[in-house]
């Protein structure tokens, strides 16, 4: 038992100078847990709500500060003297406080936080390390597939566009896969092999290879799409690496923010508004002549239909990964189960709004055959949750953003420590997690 003595938190800045939620808690006899909250900017309409001060002027309504009201507040009293290590029973009592679908009523920056600084403390107050601790409560969630703890393969933003760089391209990530790395350091060591000369590439060919979009990847103004991809596949080889062997490449396209009134709207190279079934063709020309092997939101967030056709035609080729159409949601997971939509889920705490809705939806998606990634958000911090996260449950793939800013290297530099720390108890998946494709 570890009983909660303290709750307290505050309104601090993530990695866009966007106000999010630190929250502390303490457990009788020991040392504060804590965490904080990241924010997306592509966010799914279907996410729990983040609640922001919109109707107060300060900081032109983007404060938290009702949130971090909330939570030292109506959650610090309902949860005071409850015990920190019962993950289930404090994010039953946050829901249940809460008492809306989607968080918005306490916020579901204000439960996240709460919920993740509680799996802190009672780390702490078991003197236990957090990614031994979230490995005891991902073992007691149900579900009968039992991952070993492992290194996850990172999945590495190069080319950043859409919402992330200013709108120079339509697709919001190009990245990168080591899939043929034996270590996750010898992953990460050829991860920025290549960014580095990715950068060289584009400013030989007049491009700004040196500015960076939100999550780090580099925000050149490309001719067309595809561009993107070709560029990263010169990278790749210019770094000395087999393309598709060693280094494969991942899509974010983020579809959902240029999909309005029943089509796909691109603007490179020119305005073209494109049917879903010609999506999902230029796609499946794409896969033919890159060495592509996960693509993200191929397709919009209510397109279920082209979804399932995306699917009959891609899915047993490549990795088809929901994010705005799952939203780390059980329920929505559930209805792709069942359609025979997608065939992985991108995994973001903060779209569920507590730790036990996400692993439950880990579960689910891990029994019926979906390959779980976890994922950052485009507003990020020092926290590094989520590499903890991804070795303690064995998900296999992590998705951070690029091989620049702090906020990133965090995470990466979290997994190489626990590289190191766990030597001799974890494997690296490598290639291993991607089956077949
Ligand atoms: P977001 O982007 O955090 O801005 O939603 C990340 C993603 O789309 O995967
Ligand atoms: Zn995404």
């Amino acid at each position: 038992m570890c009983r909660i003595e303290r709750i307290h938190a505050r309104e601090v800045f993530d990695s866009r100078g966007m106000p999010t939620v630190e929250v502390e808690v303490t457990c009788a006899g020991s040392r504060p847990g804590r965490a904080i909250v990241p924010s997306g900017a592509s966010t799914g309409k279907y996410e729990s709500v983040e609640l922001r001060d919109r109707d107060s002027p300060r900081l032109d309504g983007t404060g938290v500060a009702r949130a971090v009201e909330n939570v030292c507040g109506e959650i610090a009293a309902a949860l005071k003297g409850a015990d920190a290590s019962d993950q289930q029973d404090i994010d039953r009592r946050l829901c249940d406080l809460d008492g809306t679908d989607n968080k918005r009523r306490l916020g579901a920056n204000a439960t996240l936080g709460v919920s993740l600084a509680a799996a802190y403390a009672a780390a702490e107050a078991q003197g236990i390390s957090f990614v031994d601790h979230l490995n005891r409560v991902w073992r007691s969630v149900p579900g009968t597939v039992n991952p070993a703890m492992s290194l996850p393969l990172p999945m590495v933003n190069m080319i950043s566009g859409g919402l992330h760089a200013g709108g120079n391209l339509d697709i919001q990530d190009v990245l990168i896969l080591p899939v043929g790395a034996g270590s996750f350091r010898q992953a990460w060591e050829w991860v920025i092999s290549v960014y580095r000369r990715l950068g060289r590439l584009l400013s030989d060919e007049g491009y700004e290879g040196h500015l960076v979009g939100d999550e780090g990847g580099y925000g050149p103004r490309l001719k067309n799409n595809e561009d993107g991809i070709r560029f990263v596949v010169s990278a790749i080889e210019s770094a000395g690496l087999e393309p598709g062997e060693q280094v494969a490449i991942g899509l974010d396209v983020a579809a959902s923010h240029f999909y309005r009134d029943g089509s796909y709207h691109l603007s490179k190279p020119t305005e073209a508004n494109l049917t879903a079934d010609a999506m999902i063709d230029l796609l499946d020309d794409w896969v033919a002549r890159y060495p592509i092997v996960s693509i993200e939101d191929a397709l919009g967030e209510d397109d279920w239909n082209g979804w399932k056709r995306l699917t009959d035609r891609l899915g047993s080729k490549v990795q088809l990964i929901g994010d705005d159409l799952f939203v780390t949601n059980r329920a929505r997971l559930q209805r792709g189960v069942e359609e025979g939509v997608g065939n992985s889920i991108l995994i973001k705490l903060n779209q569920a709004g507590t730790l036990w809705e996400t692993l439950e939806t880990m579960r689910l998606a891990i029994d019926r055959g979906y390959r779980p990634v976890i994922s950052a958000r485009s507003g990020e911090t020092e926290d590094t949750t989520i590499a903890d996260l991804a070795v303690a449950t064995g998900a296999g793939q992590i998705k951070v953003g690029s091989a620049a800013r702090s906020e990133r290297l965090a995470k990466y530099n979290q997994l190489l420590r626990l590289e190191e720390q766990l030597d001799g108890r974890i494997e690296f998946v490598g290639s291993k997690v991607l089956g077949g494709f």
